[in-house]
């Protein structure tokens, strides 16, 4: 949600910032702008559209900057509403990331002074400029964040001055310097060109950097003091955040499952041993008595999986709940509950509004994040790592099936901790689960009969998806998929409830996708199959390797390596992904950077 990316330091900035911004662009990308200090002034450029079409911008010899790539919240589209926004005379300028709101209050320390946008940012460099009729440029940023409410991040520069100060609360931001270089940024990925270790800045503090004597002060603007910081290193490489050879992140991040996976498995079992124990000690393990899934999108998904396997393995009642809604319904959580909180980004505002919320109750809160240092790895008693590396397409793929591995490993452990699986089981679902990666290779060589599907049905404006038990909320994410990248409506249903509504849409120009494995529903779904067909919809089919029954059934079969039923979800969710990223492609639509929506979803 909005990508802010500021610099100062010995090079030109304009081309840093822009390219920094561009690797912010799955933030938001309705827009884009910069305002750089120059010998005489600060220059500043905006335009509506991506930031990626630009090619370069004409240099101005400044030394310090900020940059912005917005996603609209307050306002429309326009150059008018685009970041920076500044005070009347031109003298402070903000780049904003997340929401101010109490701006009816704030306006009253500024009577009679006009506001040229529809941005709730625009107070800010306005209130700067006001105090520092009495104070000076940093002592004014002080005042003004400590005023501010709601969740955000921002970085302000002063025509007058050399200074690059930025503060947060709630909405992501780091710092890292670098020789005589200095950089702030809403993300760590954006820094990797320049340095392997970065200041997290925490939610009321301020980072307050100075070029001329490349001074560097953390300061609480809640409490009133400076705060000690030391700058702790991350493990990312470049060629994680580079395409390749590929045309999308999202297609490079499909095809990446396997090794993601493999990772991920190598990196906390060891011997058919689970390395949990650091992260869920013993005494919680045995004491809980249920558990509380929170998270968004696409990882609400991943925990709605989860939820099969932790009452079957565990016996453990689990309820997994939209972050966004748990957090305004009063929840009653008891004594003995666990919160696993699920996101790939770690910034989702409605996931760490929820675990906030968990907090008050005093009860443990185990996150399940790909992004080390972020906000909801911070605010947890403990994290377990996806080993996915940054997943840059907004459509989330290797996250998912990721989280849905971490997941089934905290199953067994729990499962095994309290007696409920012997070691022997133990072994035998850990084989299975690392035969994964080699079968979605599998599945991923199916490329060219999934372009095939994807030539008949691109054109279609709805679609719905079908899935039972663990299967249902791949249909979800199925549906997910499709309608996020190719904006073709979609819906998942658990099929049995097909007959309760969605059959009513069925007709000849619809598909539906179903997951139809062998398991217990099997024969349920083929009958489910049948009754679309009575109704000339197409049907199109996902099921295991050698099923002849179905081919007699459904326009097209894509056919997946048979697993145990628990883990089949990571097979079924593979053709899905890669029916949406085709489809999307063929009609044209701009895969990673769908419209309207963003990676990470900084604002409630
Ligand atoms: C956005 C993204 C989705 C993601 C969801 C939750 O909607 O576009 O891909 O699943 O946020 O994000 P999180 O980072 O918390 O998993």
């Amino acid at each position: 949600m909005c990508g802010i990316f500021a610099y100062a330091g010995k090079k030109d900035c304009t081309d840093v910032i822009i390219k920094g911004l561009k690797s912010l662009e799955y933030r938001g990308y309705d827009s884009w702008g910069v305002a750089l200090k120059t010998g005489t002034g600060i220059t500043l450029e905006k335009n509506v559209g991506k930031v990626s079409q630009v090619e370069s911008l004409e240099s101005v010899n400044a030394r310090v900057g900020i940059g912005h790539t917005r996603w609209a919240t307050h306002g429309n589209v326009s150059v008018l509403n685009s970041h920076p926004h500044t005070d009347s005379s031109k003298r402070v300028y903000v780049v904003h990331n997340g929401i101010i709101e109490n701006i009816a209050e704030l306006k009253k320390y500024i009577p009679g002074d006009l506001f040229y946008s529809e941005t709730d940012t625009e107070i800010i460099p306005k209130l700067i400029a006001h105090f520092m009729a009495e104070m000076d440029f940093p002592e004014a940023v002080k005042t003004v964040a400590a005023l501010l409410k709601g969740n955000f991040a921002f970085v302000s520069i002063d025509r007058d001055s050399d200074y690059l100060i930025a503060a947060r609360n709630g909405s992501p931001i780091v710092a890292a310097k670098s020789g005589g270089e200095f950089f702030i940024s809403s993300d760590l990925q954006s820094l990797i060109a320049y340095t392997k270790k970065a200041f997290f800045i925490n939610d009321g503090e301020m980072v307050i950097y100075q070029l001329d004597k490349q001074s560097l002060v953390f300061y609480d603007f809640i409490e009133k003091r400076e705060v000690h910081k030391t700058a702790q290193s991350y493990d990312l490489q470049s060629g994680d955040i580079e395409k390749g050879n590929y045309k999308h992140f999202m297609l490079k991040e499909i095809f990446e499952q396997p090794v993601r996976l493999e990772n991920t498995y190598l990196n906390y079992v060891d011997d058919f041993d689970i390395a949990f124990s650091e992260m869920l000690k013993p005494t919680i393990v045995q004491k809980i008595n249920r558990i509380v899934i929170i998270a968004c999108g696409t990882s609400w998904h991943a925990g709605l999986v989860s939820e099969y396997w932790l009452e079957s393995l565990v016996n453990i009642p689990v309820e997994v709940e939209y972050a966004s809604e748990f957090r305004y319904r009063n929840p009653v959580l008891t004594e003995n509950t666990l919160i696993i909180a699920i996101s790939q980004s770690g910034e989702t505002a409605d996931t760490i509004a929820g675990i906030k919320e968990s907090r008050k109750f005093g009860i443990p809160i185990l996150s399940i994040c790909n992004v080390s240092g972020s906000t909801i790895t911070r605010l947890s008693d403990a994290t377990v790592f996806t080993k996915a590396g940054p997943e840059i397409g907004v459509a989330s793929t290797k996250a998912f099936t990721t989280q849905l591995e971490v997941l089934f490993l905290l199953a067994l452990y729990l499962a095994q901790q309290r007696g409920k699986l012997r070691h022997k089981d133990i072994i035998n679902y850990l084989k299975n689960l690392k035969d994964i990666p080699e079968k979605i290779e599998r599945v991923l060589s199916k490329t060219d009969q999934i372009s095939t599907i994807m030539e008949s049905h691109y054109a279609v404006t709805n679609a719905l998806f079908l899935g039972r038990g663990v299967n249902y909320p791949i249909a979800l994410e199925g549906a997910l998929k499709l309608k996020e990248i190719s904006y073709i409506h979609a819906e998942g249903y658990p099929a049995a409830e097909m007959k309760h509504g969605p059959i009513a849409l069925i007709d000849r120009n619809m598909p539906t996708f179903f997951i139809c494995i062998r398991d217990q529903s099997y024969e349920k779904v083929l009958s489910n199959i049948q009754e679309v067909k009575a109704r000339d919809g197409i049907v199109i089919a996902v099921a295991n390797d050698n099923d002849e029954r179905i081919t007699t059934l459904a326009d097209h079969v894509i056919f997946i390596p048979e697993t145990i039923v628990e883990l089949s979800p990571f097979l079924t969710v593979i053709p899905l992904q890669m029916l949406a990223y085709y489809i999307a492609d063929k009609r044209g639509c701009d895969i990673d950077k769908p419209r309207n929506l963003a990676k990470s979803v900084t604002v409630e």
